[in-house]
């Protein structure tokens, strides 16, 4: 895969960027990094170009000495277009998955023009509750105090379904090497950034681009009732229920996910 860093908005930004075509950006999950798209990547770069950025605070996204810790959904959506700026693409397909979906839908927002078409994994539209807000505070300290394994330790379970806990070590390795190679300061960070997030469920009626919306029938985080509140205000849109996956469920169900996710991108190009 195509690695590379570039320099924008004081960070100095890692992504990925492999294939040619209709430009698709794929935006990870919190607190992952850009390998979690490695299989979409795989298998969309004979027919497009998929980049896949590390957002802040996430992977190999550093900021430079001196530059402001901020990790607003707005901050990561800006960042997301200078990216764009810096390739010389005005308009791409965003999506993201949880944390991700939040980030396109903040780049919708502040540049619907830009946007081609949409895909929202796992995610929700809604701000945090004041009692999520209290459990991202907790989540910070204890990312600050005991350290990311602490962090996997408390979100894996929630992140996969229980027959994937037990039964795909390699499914869960992989996801707690993505775990513990985030920063404590950008995981704490991130969860601020995410607690602080706006509602987005009066902006949904706006947005006219193709959409795909894909959950998992497991999913506890964003669960499939959020799904069927965005199939129904965002018209149009598609919605893909993908059976006996949890949260993460390009990653439990890469096929699945994956075909999906072509089909709609292939149908949405002409
Ligand atoms: C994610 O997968 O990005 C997070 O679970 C999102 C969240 O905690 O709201």
């Amino acid at each position: 895969m195509a690695s590379h860093q570039t320099r924008v908005r004081g960070l100095r930004l890692a992504y990925d960027d492999a294939g040619e075509g209709q430009p698709v950006v794929l935006l990870h999950g919190f607190p992952f990094n850009r390998f979690m798209w490695s299989g979409e990547v795989e298998r969309l770069r004979a027919t497009y170009r998929v980049i896949t950025p590390d957002l802040r605070g996430h992977g190999e996204t550093v900021l430079e000495d001196g530059a402001e810790a901020s990790y607003g959904m707005d901050e990561m959506a800006r960042d997301v277009a200078a990216l764009l700026d810096e390739l010389k693409i005005d308009r791409a397909v965003i999506g993201g998955l949880s944390l991700g979906g939040y980030v396109t839908f903040a780049f919708h927002r502040l540049f619907p023009l830009r946007v081609k078409a949409v895909i929202l994994a796992d995610t929700r539209p809604q701000a945090d509750t004041e009692e999520n807000k209290k459990a991202r505070e907790q989540n910070a300290a204890l990312a600050l105090d005991k350290g990311m394994n602490a962090i996997a330790d408390a979100m894996l379970p929630k992140l996969l379904t229980a027959d994937s806990v037990n039964n795909r070590p390699e499914l869960v390795a992989s996801l707690r090497a993505m775990i513990t190679g985030t920063s404590a300061e950008g995981a704490a960070g991130v969860l601020r950034g995410m607690a602080a997030r706006r509602d987005h469920t009066d902006h949904l009626d706006r947005i006219t681009a193709p959409t795909l919306i894909i959950v998992g029938s497991e999913d506890t985080v964003t669960p499939p009732a959020d799904a069927e509140l965005m199939r129904r205000e965002i018209r149009g849109s598609r919605l893909v229920v993908i059976e006996g996956a949890g949260h993460v469920s390009n990653l439990e169900k890469p096929i699945e996910f994956g075909d999906a996710l072509e089909t709609f991108l292939n149908e949405s190009m002409i």
